[in-house]
């Protein structure tokens, strides 16, 4: 039987995964509280837990809440909007404990903050994750384009998030996830019966790859999902718990929302935004030639990027943005190489001009051409 997460102190891998929830929806949420067109928010976080470790420590809802408030309530004194939390969680008891709590932290909040109600709007529910996601009524919600929705799903092992619930959350509107697997089972059970109804590890190599890579290799096999037609963005960030691996993957449909979420990984791991251990066998902080600047994942993806550009397969800003994004780095990262290029005599770029690397969507379009000896 897996162990009750909320029952224990909250482990360092934990504690890291809930950092990463924290802070993409600390990213995500004055986005849409402010946005024109976003008439209503929904947060949802489906495997809710019972809100607190042993020790009190804030677990996923309540962490949520807090944010949603804002330091000395930026946020929540600016609410203009129709704002609502569903937290789902399949365990009677557990669910119980999650109403406690929420209303303690409410009452506690109102109590301080000299309010009467709490301007957001809640609804704790006892159910099992598929049959509230697949209920009528979240299902427009999802299909509402008009409807800002970020999505929480902290499910244990893997069997809930298979690949229909995958294909049905990529192709909602205005819908950010994030969602967490235990990649090591995947692997270490991918013939049993119990796997393979859920995940078809046949179409997943784990041969060819260690241990460490199996969280990225999983992400690849979501990724392969993801119709061709559709511009989708899935990061991948990989957690490592004693000899196991587990992890995130991250998914958006639109550049600015994967923005932020490779703000987050990047915040959490300066080498190569994606895991909680030294993934890519940098050399550490606190050693001689320590220079994040210059990690394996950036000098790799700089390559790739430089003979994308030299080759001509990307011949803007905007292309060499996204290609980026799609590697899971900042898009900064395209132009510093374009920099670096322009320096060296070999591309010249034609337009309106601008080095701004971030909200890549507001960017205007330049055009990169090749100097004339770079054509020959
Ligand atoms: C990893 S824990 C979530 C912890 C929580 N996010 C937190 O921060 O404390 C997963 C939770 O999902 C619940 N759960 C398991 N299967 C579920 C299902 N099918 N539907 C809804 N909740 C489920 C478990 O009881 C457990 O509390």
């Amino acid at each position: 039987m897996t162990k009750d997460i909320n029952k224990d102190k909250f482990d360092e891998s934990t504690k890291c995964k809930l950092n990463i929830f924290r802070n993409c929806f600390k990213e995500w949420f004055p986005v849409f509280l402010h946005s024109e067109w976003a008439k209503e928010v929904y947060i949802f976080d489906f495997f809710a837990g019972s809100g607190t470790d042993i020790e009190g420590k804030f677990g996923s809802s309540l962490i949520l809440l807090e944010v949603a408030k804002g330091e000395n309530r930026k946020y929540c004194s600016k609410v203009s909007k129709p704002i609502k939390f569903t937290f789902c969680e399949s365990q009677k008891k557990k669910c119980q404990e999650l109403n406690d709590n929420v209303a303690e932290y409410i009452k506690t909040c109102e109590v301080d903050n000299k309010c009467s109600t709490c301007v957001y709007k809640l609804d704790i529910i006892n159910s099992d994750f598929k049959s509230i996601f697949n209920d009528k009524q979240i299902q427009s919600i999802f299909q509402n384009k008009h409807y800002a929705k970020f999505v929480l799903l902290d499910q244990y092992g893997f069997r809930q998030i298979d690949d229909n619930i995958f294909k049905q959350l990529i192709k909602y509107p205005k819908t950010d996830f994030i969602f967490f697997i235990s990649s090591s089972f995947i692997k270490r059970f991918k013939e049993h019966p119990n796997t393979t109804m859920y995940i078809d590890t046949q179409k997943i190599d784990f041969e060819n790859s260690t241990p460490k890579e199996c969280h990225k290799i999983i992400t690849d096999y979501f990724k392969e999902l993801i119709p061709e037609d559709i511009e989708y963005y899935l990061h991948n960030f990989t957690i490592k718990k004693g000899s196991n691996y587990y992890g995130l993957i991250l998914g958006t449909n639109h550049t600015l929302g994967m923005e932020k979420f490779l703000k987050v990984c990047w915040q959490e791991d300066e080498n190569s935004g994606e895991s909680n251990f030294n993934i890519n066998n940098d050399i550490e902080e606190g050693d001689l030639f320590y220079d994040p600047s210059n990690s394996a994942k950036k000098v790799e993806v700089r390559k790739i990027v430089e003979k994308e550009i030299l080759s001509r397969r990307i011949t803007d800003n905007i292309e060499g943005f996204k290609f980026v994004l799609e590697k899971g780095c900042k898009p900064e990262l395209f132009t510093n190489v374009a920099k670096k290029l322009e320096k060296e005599q070999k591309i010249i770029r034609i337009g309106k001009l601008s080095y701004k690397s971030t909200e890549i969507h507001k960017a205007e379009k330049y055009k990169i051409e090749l100097k004339n000896n770079e054509n020959q």
